[in-house]
Protein backbone atom coordinates (compact mmCIF):
# COMPACT_ATOMS: atom_id res chain seq x y z
CA UNK A 1 0.00 0.00 0.00
CA UNK A 2 1.39 3.29 -0.71
CA UNK A 3 1.31 5.72 1.66
CA UNK A 4 1.05 9.37 0.32
CA UNK A 5 1.95 11.80 2.61
CA UNK A 6 4.66 10.05 4.08
CA UNK A 7 7.33 11.83 5.53
CA UNK A 8 4.76 14.99 5.30
CA UNK A 9 5.31 17.96 8.13
CA UNK A 10 4.12 16.60 11.25
CA UNK A 11 2.03 18.45 13.61
CA UNK A 12 3.57 20.03 16.25
CA UNK A 13 4.38 18.07 19.59
CA UNK A 14 2.13 19.07 22.05
CA UNK A 15 4.04 19.15 25.33
CA UNK A 16 2.80 17.73 28.49
CA UNK A 17 1.37 20.36 30.36
CA UNK A 18 -1.01 20.83 33.44
CA UNK A 19 -1.66 16.82 33.64
CA UNK A 20 -3.32 15.37 36.37
CA UNK A 21 -2.52 11.92 37.83
CA UNK A 22 -3.78 9.21 35.68
CA UNK A 23 -5.95 8.09 38.27
CA UNK A 24 -7.93 11.19 39.12
CA UNK A 25 -8.77 12.09 34.95
CA UNK A 26 -10.19 8.23 34.96
CA UNK A 27 -12.04 8.78 37.78
CA UNK A 28 -13.36 12.45 36.22
CA UNK A 29 -14.12 11.10 32.45
CA UNK A 30 -16.29 8.28 34.71
CA UNK A 31 -13.13 6.19 33.33
CA UNK A 32 -16.03 4.22 30.83
CA UNK A 33 -17.00 6.78 28.88
CA UNK A 34 -14.54 6.29 26.18
CA UNK A 35 -16.67 7.84 23.36
CA UNK A 36 -15.32 11.25 24.78
CA UNK A 37 -11.62 9.84 24.22
CA UNK A 38 -9.81 12.29 21.26
CA UNK A 39 -8.82 8.65 19.11
CA UNK A 40 -12.66 7.44 19.24
CA UNK A 41 -14.00 9.43 16.19
CA UNK A 42 -10.94 8.15 13.62
CA UNK A 43 -10.89 4.19 14.76
CA UNK A 44 -15.06 3.57 14.28
CA UNK A 45 -15.14 4.27 10.43
CA UNK A 46 -11.90 1.85 10.01
CA UNK A 47 -12.42 -1.08 12.25
CA UNK A 48 -13.91 -4.06 10.54
CA UNK A 49 -16.69 -6.33 11.68
CA UNK A 50 -19.77 -3.93 12.60
CA UNK A 51 -18.48 -2.68 15.50
CA UNK A 52 -18.93 1.14 15.09
CA UNK A 53 -22.82 0.37 15.63
CA UNK A 54 -21.57 -1.48 18.83
CA UNK A 55 -22.87 -0.09 21.67
CA UNK A 56 -20.68 0.54 24.61
CA UNK A 57 -22.87 0.15 27.37
CA UNK A 58 -22.65 -3.81 26.29
CA UNK A 59 -18.82 -3.45 26.85
CA UNK A 60 -17.81 -5.20 30.30
CA UNK A 61 -15.89 -2.48 32.11
CA UNK A 62 -13.70 -4.81 34.22
CA UNK A 63 -11.66 -7.76 34.26
CA UNK A 64 -14.34 -9.57 36.46
CA UNK A 65 -17.16 -8.80 34.06
CA UNK A 66 -15.15 -9.71 31.31
CA UNK A 67 -16.70 -13.30 30.75
CA UNK A 68 -14.19 -16.49 30.10
CA UNK A 69 -10.88 -16.28 29.07
CA UNK A 70 -9.89 -17.42 32.61
CA UNK A 71 -6.19 -18.06 32.04
CA UNK A 72 -5.87 -15.15 30.34
CA UNK A 73 -7.62 -12.78 32.90
CA UNK A 74 -5.83 -14.34 35.65
CA UNK A 75 -2.44 -13.37 33.96
CA UNK A 76 -3.49 -9.98 32.96
CA UNK A 77 -4.42 -9.29 37.01
CA UNK A 78 -1.02 -9.89 38.05
CA UNK A 79 0.59 -7.87 35.31
CA UNK A 80 -1.82 -5.10 36.14
CA UNK A 81 -1.18 -4.86 39.70
CA UNK A 82 2.68 -5.58 39.28
CA UNK A 83 2.56 -2.48 37.47
CA UNK A 84 0.69 -0.67 39.39
CA UNK A 85 2.85 -1.34 42.42
CA UNK A 86 5.44 0.22 40.52
CA UNK A 87 4.54 3.34 39.74
CA UNK A 88 5.09 2.02 35.95
CA UNK A 89 3.16 1.11 33.12
CA UNK A 90 2.28 -2.39 31.48
CA UNK A 91 4.21 -3.67 29.15
CA UNK A 92 3.55 -3.51 25.77
CA UNK A 93 0.58 -6.02 25.01
CA UNK A 94 -0.23 -7.29 21.71
CA UNK A 95 -3.60 -8.93 21.68
CA UNK A 96 -4.98 -11.01 18.81
CA UNK A 97 -7.60 -13.23 17.57
CA UNK A 98 -10.51 -13.23 15.26
CA UNK A 99 -12.59 -10.35 15.20
CA UNK A 100 -15.23 -9.72 17.88
CA UNK A 101 -13.69 -12.30 20.30
CA UNK A 102 -13.29 -9.31 22.84
CA UNK A 103 -9.87 -7.71 22.06
CA UNK A 104 -10.81 -3.66 21.95
CA UNK A 105 -13.23 -4.24 25.05
CA UNK A 106 -9.90 -5.84 26.75
CA UNK A 107 -7.71 -3.15 25.87
CA UNK A 108 -10.51 -0.70 27.44
CA UNK A 109 -10.63 -2.34 31.10
CA UNK A 110 -7.00 -2.83 31.25
CA UNK A 111 -6.79 1.33 30.76
CA UNK A 112 -9.08 1.25 33.58
CA UNK A 113 -7.85 -0.84 35.88
CA UNK A 114 -4.91 0.66 35.71
CA UNK A 115 -6.56 3.63 35.98
CA UNK A 116 -5.45 5.56 32.83
CA UNK A 117 -6.85 6.78 30.41
CA UNK A 118 -6.71 4.58 26.75
CA UNK A 119 -6.53 6.41 23.01
CA UNK A 120 -7.77 4.64 20.69
CA UNK A 121 -6.63 4.68 16.97
CA UNK A 122 -6.03 1.80 14.43
CA UNK A 123 -3.06 0.93 11.75
CA UNK A 124 -4.96 2.58 8.39
CA UNK A 125 -5.62 5.79 10.39
CA UNK A 126 -1.84 6.33 10.87
CA UNK A 127 -1.21 7.41 7.53
CA UNK A 128 2.28 8.63 7.98
CA UNK A 129 4.87 9.56 11.07
CA UNK A 130 3.66 12.68 12.06
CA UNK A 131 0.05 11.42 13.05
CA UNK A 132 1.94 8.16 14.98
CA UNK A 133 3.96 11.51 16.36
CA UNK A 134 1.09 13.21 17.30
CA UNK A 135 -0.70 10.19 19.14
CA UNK A 136 2.26 9.76 21.41
CA UNK A 137 3.28 13.06 21.94
CA UNK A 138 -0.36 13.54 23.23
CA UNK A 139 0.31 10.68 26.03
CA UNK A 140 0.09 10.89 29.50
CA UNK A 141 2.86 9.07 32.04
CA UNK A 142 1.80 5.44 31.75
CA UNK A 143 -1.96 6.21 29.40
CA UNK A 144 -2.50 3.21 26.80
CA UNK A 145 -2.24 3.80 23.69
CA UNK A 146 -4.49 1.42 22.15
CA UNK A 147 -3.60 0.63 18.12
CA UNK A 148 -6.25 -1.35 16.14
CA UNK A 149 -5.18 -3.46 13.30
CA UNK A 150 -1.71 -3.45 14.16
CA UNK A 151 -0.84 -5.66 10.76
CA UNK A 152 -2.07 -2.88 8.95
CA UNK A 153 0.68 -0.13 9.68
CA UNK A 154 2.67 1.52 6.73
CA UNK A 155 6.33 -0.24 7.01
CA UNK A 156 7.55 3.21 7.45
CA UNK A 157 5.48 4.44 10.28
CA UNK A 158 6.17 0.83 12.39
CA UNK A 159 9.80 1.97 12.38
CA UNK A 160 8.96 5.21 14.13
CA UNK A 161 7.07 3.04 16.67
CA UNK A 162 9.99 0.86 17.46
CA UNK A 163 12.12 3.95 18.84
CA UNK A 164 8.83 4.91 20.94
CA UNK A 165 7.96 1.58 22.26
CA UNK A 166 12.23 0.86 22.88
CA UNK A 167 13.52 3.64 23.89
CA UNK A 168 10.19 6.01 24.70
CA UNK A 169 11.45 8.33 22.21
CA UNK A 170 10.18 9.68 18.78
CA UNK A 171 12.24 11.54 15.79
CA UNK A 172 10.80 14.30 13.88
CA UNK A 173 11.83 15.86 10.87
CA UNK A 174 12.01 19.96 11.24
CA UNK A 175 12.49 22.19 8.71
CA UNK A 176 12.56 22.47 5.16
CA UNK A 177 15.65 22.43 2.69
CA UNK A 178 19.01 22.86 3.99
CA UNK A 179 18.03 23.19 7.44
CA UNK A 180 16.32 20.15 8.07
CA UNK A 181 16.93 18.42 10.70
CA UNK A 182 15.70 15.54 13.29
CA UNK A 183 14.99 16.51 16.79
CA UNK A 184 14.36 13.66 19.29
CA UNK A 185 11.70 14.30 21.24
CA UNK A 186 11.12 12.01 25.01
CA UNK A 187 8.12 10.58 25.55
CA UNK A 188 5.98 10.19 28.73
CA UNK A 189 6.21 6.12 29.89
CA UNK A 190 3.47 4.61 28.48
CA UNK A 191 1.79 1.21 27.63
CA UNK A 192 0.97 0.31 23.68
CA UNK A 193 -1.70 -2.72 23.59
CA UNK A 194 -1.91 -3.57 19.71
CA UNK A 195 -4.80 -6.12 18.61
CA UNK A 196 -4.37 -8.29 15.48
CA UNK A 197 -6.80 -10.75 13.62
CA UNK A 198 -3.40 -11.66 11.59
CA UNK A 199 0.11 -12.10 13.83
CA UNK A 200 1.09 -14.06 11.21
CA UNK A 201 1.06 -10.63 8.77
CA UNK A 202 3.21 -8.76 11.97
CA UNK A 203 6.73 -7.98 10.68
CA UNK A 204 9.15 -10.04 13.16
CA UNK A 205 10.43 -6.87 14.67
CA UNK A 206 7.69 -5.35 15.47
CA UNK A 207 6.29 -8.47 17.44
CA UNK A 208 9.33 -8.51 19.10
CA UNK A 209 8.90 -5.81 20.81
CA UNK A 210 6.00 -6.82 22.60
CA UNK A 211 6.76 -8.39 26.10
CA UNK A 212 3.24 -9.70 26.56
CA UNK A 213 1.68 -11.43 23.80
CA UNK A 214 -2.11 -13.22 24.09
CA UNK A 215 -4.44 -14.83 22.12
CA UNK A 216 -7.84 -14.70 22.70
CA UNK A 217 -9.20 -18.24 22.00
CA UNK A 218 -12.98 -18.94 20.98
CA UNK A 219 -15.35 -18.81 23.59
CA UNK A 220 -17.30 -22.25 25.03
CA UNK A 221 -21.33 -22.06 24.33
CA UNK A 222 -21.87 -21.83 28.48
CA UNK A 223 -19.37 -18.59 28.44
CA UNK A 224 -21.67 -17.31 24.92
CA UNK A 225 -25.10 -18.27 26.96
CA UNK A 226 -23.37 -15.86 29.86
CA UNK A 227 -22.69 -13.36 27.53
CA UNK A 228 -26.38 -13.82 26.26
CA UNK A 229 -28.07 -13.71 29.48
CA UNK A 230 -26.04 -10.68 30.01
CA UNK A 231 -26.51 -8.43 26.82
CA UNK A 232 -30.65 -9.55 27.25
CA UNK A 233 -30.53 -8.31 30.96
CA UNK A 234 -28.92 -5.36 29.51
CA UNK A 235 -31.54 -4.99 26.95
CA UNK A 236 -34.37 -5.82 29.36
CA UNK A 237 -35.64 -8.67 27.98
CA UNK A 238 -36.38 -12.13 30.17
CA UNK A 239 -34.61 -15.07 28.17
CA UNK A 240 -34.59 -18.63 29.77
CA UNK A 241 -31.88 -20.75 30.30
CA UNK A 242 -32.57 -22.45 27.23
CA UNK A 243 -32.97 -20.39 24.96
CA UNK A 244 -29.30 -17.82 26.23
CA UNK A 245 -27.87 -21.60 25.65
CA UNK A 246 -28.84 -22.06 21.90
CA UNK A 247 -28.19 -18.82 20.99
CA UNK A 248 -24.67 -19.60 22.73
CA UNK A 249 -24.02 -22.67 20.85
CA UNK A 250 -24.60 -20.92 17.49
CA UNK A 251 -22.70 -17.91 17.51
CA UNK A 252 -19.14 -19.09 16.05
CA UNK A 253 -17.81 -19.17 19.60
CA UNK A 254 -17.59 -15.05 19.46
CA UNK A 255 -19.27 -12.69 22.14
CA UNK A 256 -20.37 -10.34 18.97
CA UNK A 257 -22.18 -12.28 16.96
CA UNK A 258 -24.27 -13.44 20.47
CA UNK A 259 -24.64 -9.63 21.05
CA UNK A 260 -26.00 -9.89 17.68
CA UNK A 261 -27.93 -12.92 17.33
CA UNK A 262 -30.01 -12.08 20.85
CA UNK A 263 -31.04 -8.40 19.50
CA UNK A 264 -31.97 -10.12 15.98
CA UNK A 265 -34.10 -13.34 18.22
CA UNK A 266 -35.56 -9.95 20.58
CA UNK A 267 -36.97 -8.91 17.35
CA UNK A 268 -38.45 -11.94 16.22
CA UNK A 269 -40.29 -12.94 19.84
CA UNK A 270 -41.29 -9.24 19.91
CA UNK A 271 -43.03 -8.98 16.57
CA UNK A 272 -44.69 -12.44 17.91
CA UNK A 273 -45.96 -10.82 20.90
CA UNK A 274 -43.90 -12.86 23.46
CA UNK A 275 -42.88 -11.76 26.57
CA UNK A 276 -40.01 -13.48 27.08
CA UNK A 277 -37.65 -15.19 24.73
CA UNK A 278 -38.04 -19.62 25.59
CA UNK A 279 -36.04 -21.90 23.46
CA UNK A 280 -38.69 -22.21 20.82
CA UNK A 281 -38.65 -18.31 19.91
CA UNK A 282 -34.34 -18.43 19.20
CA UNK A 283 -34.58 -21.72 17.52
CA UNK A 284 -37.51 -20.15 14.77
CA UNK A 285 -35.27 -17.23 14.78
CA UNK A 286 -32.23 -18.91 13.48
CA UNK A 287 -33.89 -20.70 11.39
CA UNK A 288 -34.95 -17.46 10.15
CA UNK A 289 -31.89 -16.14 10.07
CA UNK A 290 -29.91 -18.59 7.95
CA UNK A 291 -27.63 -19.72 11.33
CA UNK A 292 -27.68 -23.71 11.60
CA UNK A 293 -27.52 -26.03 14.32
CA UNK A 294 -23.72 -25.73 14.07
CA UNK A 295 -23.97 -22.13 13.94
CA UNK A 296 -22.72 -21.82 10.78
CA UNK A 297 -23.97 -18.76 8.60
CA UNK A 298 -24.80 -18.46 4.85
CA UNK A 299 -21.52 -17.46 4.20
CA UNK A 300 -19.58 -20.44 6.18
CA UNK A 301 -21.90 -22.86 4.58
CA UNK A 302 -21.07 -21.08 0.87
CA UNK A 303 -17.42 -22.06 1.65
CA UNK A 304 -17.50 -25.65 2.47
CA UNK A 305 -20.25 -26.60 -0.41
CA UNK A 306 -18.20 -24.91 -2.78
CA UNK A 307 -14.80 -26.57 -1.70
CA UNK A 308 -16.80 -29.99 -1.57
CA UNK A 309 -18.76 -29.60 -4.43
CA UNK A 310 -16.68 -27.95 -7.41
CA UNK A 311 -13.07 -28.91 -5.81
CA UNK A 312 -13.80 -32.59 -4.65
CA UNK A 313 -12.82 -31.75 -1.38
CA UNK A 314 -9.89 -29.69 -2.30
CA UNK A 315 -7.00 -28.78 -1.77
CA UNK A 316 -8.01 -25.11 -2.69
CA UNK A 317 -6.13 -21.64 -2.98
CA UNK A 318 -7.46 -19.51 -0.62
CA UNK A 319 -6.75 -16.74 -3.75
CA UNK A 320 -9.51 -19.15 -6.03
CA UNK A 321 -11.59 -19.65 -3.22
CA UNK A 322 -11.60 -16.37 -2.75
CA UNK A 323 -12.33 -15.17 -6.16
CA UNK A 324 -15.41 -17.90 -6.43
CA UNK A 325 -17.43 -16.73 -3.40
CA UNK A 326 -16.44 -13.04 -4.89
CA UNK A 327 -14.79 -12.16 -0.80
CA UNK A 328 -11.57 -11.03 -0.44
CA UNK A 329 -9.17 -13.03 0.64
CA UNK A 330 -8.56 -11.13 4.35
CA UNK A 331 -11.93 -12.40 4.88
CA UNK A 332 -12.04 -15.62 4.19
CA UNK A 333 -9.05 -15.74 6.20
CA UNK A 334 -9.58 -13.74 9.09
CA UNK A 335 -13.29 -14.25 10.08
CA UNK A 336 -14.59 -17.54 8.02
CA UNK A 337 -12.01 -19.87 8.56
CA UNK A 338 -10.36 -19.78 11.74
CA UNK A 339 -13.99 -21.00 12.71
CA UNK A 340 -14.23 -23.60 10.66
CA UNK A 341 -10.65 -24.74 11.27
CA UNK A 342 -11.39 -24.67 14.92
CA UNK A 343 -14.47 -27.06 14.60
CA UNK A 344 -13.02 -29.23 12.11
CA UNK A 345 -14.99 -28.59 9.15
CA UNK A 346 -11.52 -27.31 7.32
CA UNK A 347 -7.92 -27.97 7.42
CA UNK A 348 -5.25 -25.99 5.77
CA UNK A 349 -2.64 -27.78 4.59
CA UNK A 350 0.36 -26.65 2.49
CA UNK A 351 -1.36 -27.29 -0.88
CA UNK A 352 -4.35 -25.17 0.41
CA UNK A 353 -8.13 -25.73 2.34
CA UNK A 354 -9.17 -29.07 2.29
CA UNK A 355 -12.52 -29.83 3.22
CA UNK A 356 -13.49 -32.51 6.02
CA UNK A 357 -16.03 -35.49 5.84
CA UNK A 358 -17.40 -33.66 8.90
CA UNK A 359 -18.65 -30.69 6.60
CA UNK A 360 -19.56 -33.05 3.60
CA UNK A 361 -21.94 -35.03 6.16
CA UNK A 362 -23.24 -31.86 8.12
CA UNK A 363 -24.09 -29.82 4.78
CA UNK A 364 -25.98 -33.22 3.91
CA UNK A 365 -23.90 -33.82 0.59
CA UNK A 366 -22.97 -36.54 -1.21
CA UNK A 367 -19.23 -36.70 -1.73
CA UNK A 368 -18.45 -36.70 -5.30
CA UNK A 369 -16.34 -39.09 -7.02
CA UNK A 370 -12.73 -38.64 -6.73
CA UNK A 371 -13.11 -37.04 -3.16
CA UNK A 372 -10.05 -35.48 -2.28
CA UNK A 373 -10.92 -33.95 1.01
CA UNK A 374 -9.80 -35.66 4.43
CA UNK A 375 -11.06 -38.92 5.01
CA UNK A 376 -12.55 -39.66 8.84
CA UNK A 377 -9.53 -41.12 10.26
N1 LIG B 1 -15.44 -11.56 27.42
C1 LIG B 1 -16.53 -10.85 27.09
N2 LIG B 1 -17.58 -10.77 27.92
C2 LIG B 1 -18.69 -10.09 27.56
N3 LIG B 1 -18.84 -9.44 26.39
C3 LIG B 1 -17.83 -9.48 25.52
C4 LIG B 1 -16.62 -10.17 25.82
N4 LIG B 1 -15.78 -10.05 24.78
C5 LIG B 1 -16.42 -9.31 23.87
N5 LIG B 1 -17.65 -8.96 24.30
C6 LIG B 1 -18.63 -8.18 23.55
O1 LIG B 1 -18.45 -8.48 22.19
C7 LIG B 1 -18.36 -7.31 21.42
C8 LIG B 1 -17.14 -7.39 20.53
O2 LIG B 1 -15.96 -7.27 21.29
P1 LIG B 1 -14.69 -6.44 20.77
O3 LIG B 1 -13.85 -6.16 21.95
O4 LIG B 1 -15.14 -5.27 19.98
O5 LIG B 1 -14.00 -7.53 19.83
P2 LIG B 1 -12.66 -7.39 18.94
O6 LIG B 1 -12.03 -6.09 19.27
O7 LIG B 1 -11.83 -8.58 19.31
O8 LIG B 1 -13.12 -7.49 17.51
C9 LIG B 1 -18.31 -6.13 22.40
O9 LIG B 1 -19.42 -5.33 22.20
C10 LIG B 1 -18.43 -6.71 23.77
O10 LIG B 1 -19.58 -6.19 24.37
MG1 LIG C 1 -11.82 -4.53 17.94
Amino acid sequence: MRVPHDDGPPPPPRPPKGRKRPGERAAEAGASDMSQEPGRAALSPTVAGGEAGESLSLRPQSLAEYVGQAALKRKLEVFVRAARGRDEPLDHTLLHGPPGLGKTTMAHILAHELGVRLHLTSGPAIEHKGVLAGHLTALGPRDVLFIDEIHRLAPTVEESLYSAMEDGRIDLPVGEGTRARTIGFELAPFTLIGATTRTALLSGPLRDRFQIIEAIEFYGDDELAAIVCRTASILGVPVSGAAALEIGRRSRGTPRIANRLIRRVRDFAQVRGARSIELADATAALLELGIDSEGLDMLDRRLLTMIVENFRGGPVGVEALGASLGEPRDTLESVVEPFLLQRGFLLRTSRGRVATMKAARHLGLELPPGWQGALDL
